[in-house]
């Protein structure tokens, strides 16, 4: 391998801030049907919501990880960066879901 390769796959990995570049765990946890039972939000609301904050919330920064925050800080959060990704109103819902199934605090 060149290094002109090894330097543009590092350099990938890092504008993605992506853990080992292969997982991004624990930035955007996978959703189990434990997840949305104690969530009581349907699985596959929790996985569209994870789809979005993997594609959609990573265009200006890497996907931030979700217990940094507490459930009132993503309250006031959410809803400007919803905005900023000009999601529409089942993208935020679902996005908000998902969140709230991993808030910590
Ligand atoms: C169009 C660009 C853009 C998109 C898309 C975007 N963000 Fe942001 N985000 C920003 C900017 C700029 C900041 C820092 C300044 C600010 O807070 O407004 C930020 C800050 C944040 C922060 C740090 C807390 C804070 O209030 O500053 C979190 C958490 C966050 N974004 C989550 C998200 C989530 C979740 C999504 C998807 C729904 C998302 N962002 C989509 C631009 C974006």
């Amino acid at each position: 391998m060149r290094i002109a390769h090894v330097v543009g796959y590092a350099s990938i990995c890092a504008a993605l801030h992506l853990a080992g570049c292969g997982s991004l765990e624990p930035s955007a946890p996978a959703v189990t049907p434990a997840v949305a039972v104690a969530a009581r939000v349907d699985i596959g609301e929790l996985e569209h919501g994870r789809l979005i904050y993997t594609t959609r919330c990573v265009e200006c920064h890497a996907a931030e990880r979700i217990p940094r925050y507490s459930r009132a800080e993503w309250m006031e959060i959410l809803p400007r960066m919803a905005d900023e990704a000009r999601l529409n109103d089942a993208q935020d819902r679902a996005v908000r879901a998902y969140v709230m199934a991993f808030v910590t605090r």
